[in-house]
């Protein structure tokens, strides 16, 4: 069983929509639609916006359904200065921006435990989706997805994220995703699509682009689950 996870309803519903032998269980409040897509058993879930939504939704997924991968995708904004608006990141490393214990003498988001600012994505399951999203003819790119409990709207806070972080991309989810598959030695990647650049322009971008950028994101994984041989 492959897990999938995003934040908002326009980022899976399309996903749910085509899925086949759908059951469905509600665990703390999180929807987990059980099914397949392309012959591939998985299970999709809407963690709701943040961190936290998402780390209590991956393990959930690791400890009930046993998920041998997780895939988040999604809207994001790009950070990368050859990101427009619609084109993909796949990340390669994920980090936590707003972990910050750096007043004890640590770097810059070093996670205590897994001690560890980045955490890998699965080769394969990236590889194929860069592929899939190149085959779409749309501008993608490898790079870090960077995430913090913060809707980046400020060029200053973008600024410090490339900076800092080597960020391409700025959300909410995927740095919590991989810091549960990591400590839970579970394979995991993160798909995500430009719906604003995490600049001053962003709260005008977002609403306007999210809804197709999230539309975007879920053409590529679902045709990634159709070349999937995993
Ligand atoms: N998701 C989409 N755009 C974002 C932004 N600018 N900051 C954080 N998460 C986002």
């Amino acid at each position: 069983m492959i897990g999938i996870i995003g934040a908002m309803a326009s980022e899976v519903d399309g996903l749910k929509e085509i899925m086949k032998n759908k059951t469905i269980d509600i665990i703390s409040g999180v929807e987990f639609c059980c099914g397949s897509i392309g012959g591939k058993e998985i299970v999709v879930a809407q963690a709701g916006v943040g961190k936290v939504n998402a780390a209590v939704t991956a393990q959930t997924m690791i400890l009930k359904y046993n998920t041998k991968a997780i895939i988040n995708i999604g809207v994001a904004g790009g950070i990368n200065p050859t990101l427009n608006i619609g084109d993909i990141v796949i990340a390669d490393r994920t980090v936590e921006h707003d972990m910050d214990t750096t007043a004890v003498g640590d770097a810059p988001g070093f996670i205590t435990g897994i001690d560890r600012v980045y955490m890998d994505c699965d080769k394969e399951i990236s590889e194929l989706m860069y592929q899939v999203s190149k085959d779409m003819g749309i501008h993608t790119i490898y790079g870090v997805v960077a995430s913090g409990d913060i809707f980046v709207s400020e060029d200053s806070v973008r600024n410090k994220i490339a900076d800092v972080f080597n960020g391409d991309a700025a959300e909410m989810e995927g740095g919590a995703i991989g810091h549960v598959c990591t400590m839970n030695n579970v394979p995991f990647a993160v798909l995500r699509a430009m719906s604003d650049c995490a600049n001053n322009d962003s709260v005008v971008d977002f609403p306007a682009f999210a809804q197709k950028a999230a539309k975007t994101s879920i053409e590529i994984i679902t045709e990634f689950l159709k070349r999937y041989k995993g």
